[in-house]
């Protein structure tokens, strides 16, 4: 069978990669999705269960940073396009051990530059009909102000702008805002942004960089606030809220990535860069609110039942206080806008990792309990 496009998605087994893969597959049958991944704790094949059969899905464990192995997949799979999403992605354990973020995140993005620089050079229509699109983070400009700390009326609307939506600051970060990193996570990320643009710059590659906010859906590895939360009140376990709860977060649906990702790929201007969020900022601890009061409701406990779970915990070491994405550039351009309201995406997502226990047992067994002890009962 010949394919119209050969695809590689890096990072398609973890949280967001999985949706990208999964939108990809399904929408494209004319196009083969290869799928690399060197599972991490972080990547999960369950994942993807109801599309590893699919005739146009090719999944290949490998390490991005292995450079050789890079050069052969993109070469034996002829790929024309890379959707990069493979990363260590949780700003915690960056903080315990920067090496592997930058081994990664770095390394691992240069490799991966590097081979798809060699087999694209090799071929005689060198860059035509190529793409290399880099996903990143709003996290490398730094963090803002929040300079209404009760919260405005949001300057932005979309069609899916909420009743809850506020802004906690006049700033935002734009496409323009200069890098300002504070985690090694943030760093590391910061600098494979670099790298890809400077393979455009210097060697003509056609780039793309996309920077998002926060993500929240289901498939969420959890070590991230959302799903960890979840599951620890349904578990009656303590709810770690670093400092005062005060930081500010910018809440994206991840499904409405993966659809900016898509649209982006196919429609975006090379060489350009898209910031991607939701319009939809939240103080970590009206958040927290939210997802006990939806968690008791569908587990049917009466009102303030889990209030008492909230524990305030040492605050993260360089906490950046407030992200807020000014996304106007792809919705003007591109078109592109969140399709769910913050209440809807949130019902959504808490069902799904209720009706899903055996997901998030198959995660939370072994390996991850050691992890989760010291992390935060160490605190
Ligand atoms: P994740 O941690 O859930 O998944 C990362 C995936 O990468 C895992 O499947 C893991 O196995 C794989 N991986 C890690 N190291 C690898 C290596 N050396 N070789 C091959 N595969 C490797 O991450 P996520 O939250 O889905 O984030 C995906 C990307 O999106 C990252 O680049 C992240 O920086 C970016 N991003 C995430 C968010 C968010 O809110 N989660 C927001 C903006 C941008
Ligand atoms: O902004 C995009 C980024 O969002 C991505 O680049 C990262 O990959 C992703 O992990 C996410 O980073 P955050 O650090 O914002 O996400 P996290 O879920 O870890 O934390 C969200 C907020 O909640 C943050 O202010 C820290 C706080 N928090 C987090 C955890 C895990 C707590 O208060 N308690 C917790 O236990």
């Amino acid at each position: 069978m010949t394919f119209k496009r050969n695809i590689l998605v890096t990072g398609g087994a973890g949280f967001i990669g999985s949706h990208v893969v999964r939108l990809f597959v399904n929408k494209y049958p004319d196009y083969r999705i290869i799928n690399v991944d060197n599972l991490t704790y972080a990547g999960n094949l369950a994942n993807l269960k109801d599309i590893e059969k699919y005739q146009n899905y090719i999944f290949i464990k490998a390490d991005i940073c292995d450079f050789e192995r890079m050069c052969d997949i993109v070469s034996q799979y002829d790929v024309d396009g890379i959707i990069h999403l493979a990363a260590e992605s949780h700003v915690d354990r960056s903080i315990k051990d920067p090496f592997t973020f930058a081994r990664t995140n770095v390394m691992g993005t240069l490799a991966l530059l590097q081979a798809a620089k060699l087999y694209w050079e090799s071929r005689p229509e060198r860059y035509e009909g190529k793409r290399f699109y880099h996903i990143s983070t709003d996290e490398v400009y730094g963090a803002l102000e929040l300079t209404n700390p009760e919260g405005t009326e949001s300057p932005f609307t979309t069609k899916a702008s909420s009743t809850l939506h506020h802004a906690y600051g006049t700033e935002f970060f734009l496409e323009t805002t200069k890098y300002n990193p504070h985690s090694p996570y943030s760093a590391s990320k910061a600098s494979s942004d670099h790298f890809v643009r400077a393979y455009h710059d210097t060697y003509g590659m056609p780039t793309i960089v996309t920077n998002c906010s926060n993500n929240y859906g289901p498939y969420q590895f959890p070590e991230k606030l959302i799903p960890l939360f979840i599951n620890n009140i349904r578990l009656r376990k303590a709810l770690p809220v670093y400092g005062k709860g005060e930081n500010v977060r910018d809440w994206l649906y991840v499904e409405d990535h993966a659809r900016a990702i898509d649209l982006i790929f196919h429609k975006g201007t090379t060489a350009e860069t898209y910031n991607i969020g939701g319009f939809n900022e939240w103080k970590n601890i009206d958040i927290i609110r939210v997802i006990i009061k939806t968690v008791d409701r569908l587990l049917g406990n009466p009102e303030g039942f889990s209030d008492n779970l909230i524990t305030y915990v040492t605050d993260r070491a360089g906490h950046d206080l407030r992200y807020a994405i000014d996304s106007r550039k792809l919705q003007s351009e591109l078109g592109w806008e969140p399709s769910l309201q913050f209440e809807e995406g949130i019902e959504k997502t808490v069902r799904w990792y209720l009706d899903n226990q055996e997901w998030m047992e198959q995660i939370t067994s072994g390996e991850y309990e050691r992890y989760y002890q010291e992390m935060y009962h160490n605190r």
